[in-house]
């Protein structure tokens, strides 16, 4: 039922910039279809109330004179394809904006919402809450339960799990709650992240908002919205049995779809909020160089996933050395499984690559400088480079510790901020040809 007031209040935002398009009589038509089709298909609605929200007549009041209406019933398939099918039309439609602040703001918001997820998710998987809802319900895991025979079935459920009987067995239905929480935070955190995709995009599609060169990319965001939903339960669903803990491999994967959302939507953002058409760019030595400092940050990140899945924060708690030694044994009976699942290796890696992503930023930042004029461009690597120390001290700090909440959780944080800045880095050297120009490129 919320979805009424929600559609409502859009509608009366966008009557009069609708009724100016012309188009007010159809684009009504579509919202019902989506109302409907929405409804129907998620909510499982008896027939009878598709019915209803199809053939409701349109008050003639709201419509500017003369538009023909004809509304029909339909099947809630037909109504989806109808209204994919007038969706698309809209974003052929030669009269986009060209750049929109509405929509930059709207993804800008969408990606803080992502750190905030991304964040509870780090706490969730640091308390080692993360496999404490055993169960998928896209819809009514919304609803935590209500009294204390639904809390004690919870228990129960994972009282079935390995982690429960090998490491809390004496866990008592107040700690179990604790750890409840935190997963449910970040489910719920995660619909509302999908409400905000999907629902912002069409919308804003349905509104004539949306800049015509990143309609795609909005769609894509979307989409990759659902495939992360469904990453994270395969995720959980791969330590309910036979381990302890999530499965590494998963871990990075599902790391690797939300950090890909964030970039995509960051990027977006920017292209949305920027009307000019895209130029020469800065020559491809410099876009590939902020590439591959995107490319190596995120890499860094996914092997830092690999450290955090494998527990291997709590061993080698020295540096620069691994307890006395440059590179301690590593256990090679699973062959090249060793680089997903060997806690020395995968501490050894990820060491080697920070100072690699180190080493890369301070030198592009330094050759950067020295070429480029752009003053904002230097010092948006400069910081980069910065980021990239603070964030290698951090991690220093967070394996000396074995794993402190905090620090670990600002390690995480950081290194979010991070892909970020890099990408936001990246956008600029690939739009700033004016710059490159002035430097005789
Ligand atoms: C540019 C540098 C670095 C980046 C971008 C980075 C990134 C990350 C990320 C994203 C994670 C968490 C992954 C997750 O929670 O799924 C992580 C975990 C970790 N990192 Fe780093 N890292 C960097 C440098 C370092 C360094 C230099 C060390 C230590 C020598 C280090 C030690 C650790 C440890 C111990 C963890 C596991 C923490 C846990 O269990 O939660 N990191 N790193």
């Amino acid at each position: 039922m919320w979805l009424i007031p929600g559609f409502a209040s859009a509608y009366f935002l966008f009557r009069r910039r609708l009724k100016s398009a012309g188009r007010y009589g159809q684009i009504a038509a579509v919202g019902r279809r989506v109302t409907a089709g929405v409804s129907a298909l998620v909510y499982r609605l008896p027939r009878r109330a598709a019915r209803f929200a199809f053939t409701r007549p349109v008050r003639k009041s709201f419509l500017p004179k003369g538009v023909p209406v004809r509304l029909t019933f339909t099947s809630p398939s037909k109504a989806l394809s109808k209204t994919l099918g007038a969706l698309a039309r809209i974003a052929h439609s030669a009269r986009l904006p060209l750049k929109s602040p509405t929509v930059a703001t709207w993804l800008y918001f969408a990606a803080f919402l992502l750190v905030v997820t991304l964040i509870v998710g780090g706490a969730t998987r640091l308390t080692q809450s993360g496999l404490s809802i055993t169960s998928w319900k896209p819809i009514s895991g919304v609803v935590p339960p209500q009294d204390l025979p639904a809390w004690q079935a919870e228990f129960e459920n994972y009282k079935h799990i390995p982690q429960f009987k090998q490491i809390n067995p004496h866990m008592t239905l107040g700690q179990f709650q604790a750890i409840y929480w935190w997963e449910w935070g970040h489910r719920i955190l995660a619909r509302l992240l999908g409400l905000v995709y999907l629902g912002g995009f069409l919308f804003l599609l349905w509104a004539r908002e949306i800049p015509k060169r990143v309609i795609w990319r909005c769609g894509m965001l979307g989409v990759l919205v659902l495939v992360q939903g469904g990453v994270g339960w395969l995720m959980v669903a791969s330590g309910l049995h036979g381990r302890l803990f999530v499965a590494p491999e998963m871990l990075m994967l599902h790391l690797f779809v939300a950090l890909s959302l964030l970039i995509v939507t960051v990027w977006t953002g920017a292209e949305a909020g920027d009307g000019a058409p895209r130029g020469r760019g800065a020559p491809v030595s410099w876009r590939l160089g902020a590439g591959v400092m995107l490319g190596l940050i995120v890499g860094q990140c996914l092997l830092g996933a690999l450290v955090a899945g494998n527990q291997a924060g709590l061993v080698y708690n020295t540096w620069p050395d691994m307890d006395g030694q440059f590179l301690p044994r590593i256990d090679w009976s699973n062959g090249a499984l060793a680089f997903v699942h060997d806690q020395t290796l995968v501490q050894f890696v990820h060491r080697m690559n920070a100072y690699l992503v180190f080493a890369y930023a301070w030198g592009f930042a330094v050759v950067f400088g020295a070429k480029c004029q752009d003053t904002g461009l230097k010092a948006h690597a400069v910081t980069l480079a910065g980021l990239v120390t603070v964030q290698a001290a951090l991690g220093v700090m967070t394996l000396i510790t074995a794993v402190d909440f905090h620090l670990a959780l600002l390690h995480q944080f950081v290194a979010i901020t991070l892909v970020i800045v890099a990408t936001a880095f990246l956008w600029r050297v690939a739009r700033a040809d004016r710059v490159f120009r002035k430097m005789g490129f």
